[in-house]
């Protein structure tokens, strides 16, 4: 962004004015009254501008004196009144003021382009999804920089470093290279009632032993769930192996005295009374 100030240089300004004012001045030919301008003649009564101030300041000559009659800005190849706003970019303005013996373009508005054609004010914050902007403004630099941001859980928002627990799986929302997600840190194996076990460890549940194994598919690790042995249940939820005899209840009342038979991971029960 481009501020321009002009100087009106004072000393041209006032320069040989003899007491003249715009009202006394009549415009003539006579030489004695017409004012030297960089280097020619301008007749009295006459517009000029002169190079030090360009082409926007206009002076009248008056009995030899510049008087100053008209301060605008530059525009391109055009001058713009005081109070004209520019804009230089969607979310910043410029205006031309006067202010003192300058005039120039001051800002009036700034600020950072948000999303959907929006201007967010500098130093305020924009939220978008899980992540928070602020517009920062460095020297004539505008940015609307990340200040926080979060993983999308469920619908809600979850903090940078937050951790969830679901079916064994411990993720934590993180940032890796540029994407933002849940990622997991711990994985594990769900079985029995929702209880879960780490890779390598092992649990029972109604007298079936399960193990947590790790599985590469296509270059991706799953963990699954793995029956490795089983025995007979009884009655009381006791574990019987192949050949142990043990009570079981049949038909609802019915108690019977029977061995446990394991083949694998079938269990059978052979029952007598
Ligand atoms: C000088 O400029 C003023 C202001 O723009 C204008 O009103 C006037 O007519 C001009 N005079 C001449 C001689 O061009
Ligand atoms: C320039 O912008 C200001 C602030 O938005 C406004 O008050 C003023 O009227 C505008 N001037 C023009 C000439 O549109
Ligand atoms: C923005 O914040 C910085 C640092 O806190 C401060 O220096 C600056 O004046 C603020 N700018 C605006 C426009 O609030
Ligand atoms: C056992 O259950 C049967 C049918 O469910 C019932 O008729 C019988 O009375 C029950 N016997 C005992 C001892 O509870």
């Amino acid at each position: 962004m481009v501020v321009y100030w002009t100087l009106v240089v004072l000393s041209v300004l006032y320069y040989n004015t003899n007491g003249a004012s715009i009202n006394q001045a009549a415009p003539t030919l006579d030489p004695t009254l017409a004012c030297s301008v960089d280097g020619h003649l301008v007749p009295n009564g006459q517009n000029f501008t002169i190079k030090i101030n360009g082409p926007c300041f206009t002076f009248k000559c008056v009995n030899r004196a510049y008087i100053p009659i008209e301060f605008k800005c530059p525009y391109g190849d055009t001058c713009l009144a005081i109070g004209s706003n520019v804009s230089t970019s969607q979310c910043i303005t410029q205006q031309c003021q006067k202010n003192g013996n300058y005039v120039g373009y001051n800002l009036i508005k700034d600020g950072c382009p948000g999303f959907g054609n929006t201007c967010i004010d500098v130093n305020a914050t924009y939220q978008d999804g899980c992540t928070t902007y602020k517009c920062l403004k460095n020297d004539n630099t505008y940015q609307l920089a990340p200040v926080e941001w979060g993983c999308r859980f469920r619908n809600t928002c979850l903090k940078a470093g937050h951790t969830e627990k679901s079916q064994c799986q411990v993720t934590r929302c993180e940032k890796r290279g540029d994407v933002i997600g849940m990622y997991p840190i711990q994985n594990g194996c769900q079985y029995g009632d929702g209880q879960c076990l780490n890779v390598g460890e092992q649990g029972l549940y109604k007298c079936v032993l399960y193990s947590c194994e790790t599985q590469n598919i296509n270059g991706l690790t799953y963990q699954t769930t793995k029956p490795i042995a089983a025995m007979c249940e009884d009655s009381q939820g006791m574990c019987h192996s192949n050949g142990g005899s043990m009570q079981m209840i049949i038909n609802g009342n019915i108690t019977a005295s029977c061995n446990c038979m394991v083949n694998g991971l079938n269990v059978g029960y052979q029952c007598s009374g």
